[in-house]
């Protein structure tokens, strides 16, 4: 297995391993050791069935559902992230960590590409654990009791659900209604296997911080959305058929690149390990 960093503050491209088949658990312990060292892992040139996903997705927790898009025949925690060659919108192009108004998110993604695009399509991850470990003791002092209000409503973007709805090759629920979704959780979380901190807000999913109205919580936000995707503190998986990312949600945000107009690119997405962020 041959493990090699993707750029200064987290990602590492992983080769040489076949996740569908490995059960050695020295590699497996390997695999986890990386995912924690690195947050993302690309493994490249997998062969990956539904059923192969849902065991690898396994070694990193119980599967998670996605409350607004219908799962793939036979496998209701598996759903595709498509858009085809005559759409304009795609699906998570802003910066986040996945399902934050969840009151216990997953603590991991997988995203296993089926069909790419030539150039473009390309994901970038930034580490909220550098960008907390960047933060002035001052301003570390201010976030440490703070709690933001994460909801799915997506206030200036016209509601989740409708976003996902424009993506016509997506199987979305258009009757669920996005504001129920919303969870309190620190702005800052510990990360329960390393013991690091990171920022756990974002400008998609935080309407405001606990007992702060929006418009006190507004500038905040933007600094702290601005300040954690500073290039120094991200990376970027570029796809190719076959390629499957792993990222830890516990201290990652990431941000689909949408720069690939009139060519096809599918995905199979799965998350695991419900948490709560403490
Ligand atoms: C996501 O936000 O879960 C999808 C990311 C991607 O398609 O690159």
């Amino acid at each position: 297995m041959d493990i090699r960093p993707l750029a200064g503050a987290l990602g590492a491209e992983i080769r040489g391993v076949a996740l569908a088949t490995l059960e050695d658990e020295r590699a497996w312990r390997d695999i986890h050791r990386a995912f924690l060292d690195f947050s993302v892992l690309a493994f490249r040139d997998q062969a990956l069935e539904p059923a192969d996903l849902m065991r690898v997705g396994g070694r990193f927790g119980e599967p998670c559902s996605y409350p607004f898009v219908t799962g793939i025949e036979g496998y209701p925690y598996i759903f595709e992230v498509v858009k085809e060659e005559q759409e304009t919108t795609n699906f998570g192009g802003s910066w986040h960590s996945d399902t934050t108004y969840l009151r216990e998110p997953p603590l991991a993604t997988l995203l296993y590409a089926l069909e790419t695009p030539a150039h473009g399509g390309d994901t970038l991850f930034a580490s909220t654990s550098a960008a907390y470990d960047a933060l002035s003791s001052a301003m570390r002092e201010l976030l440490a009791g703070l709690i933001g209000v994460n909801s799915a409503a997506l206030k200036y973007g016209g509601g989740r659900a409708k976003m996902h709805s424009q993506i016509g090759a997506m199987k979305v629920h258009d009757t669920e209604s996005a504001e129920q979704y919303e969870a309190e959780h620190p702005v800052v979380r510990t990360h329960p296997d390393t013991g690091r901190k990171a920022l756990y807000v974002s400008r998609s999913h935080t309407i405001h911080f606990k007992d702060m109205t929006e418009a006190e919580s507004r500038p905040l936000i933007e600094f702290l959305q601005e300040h954690q995707t500073r290039p120094e503190f991200t990376c970027r998986v570029r796809w190719t058929p076959g390629t499957l990312t792993v990222w830890d949600n516990r201290c990652t945000q990431h941000f689909a690149v949408n720069d690939y107009h009139g060519q096809l690119r599918r995905m199979r997405r799965l998350t695991v390990g419900a948490q709560v962020p403490r």
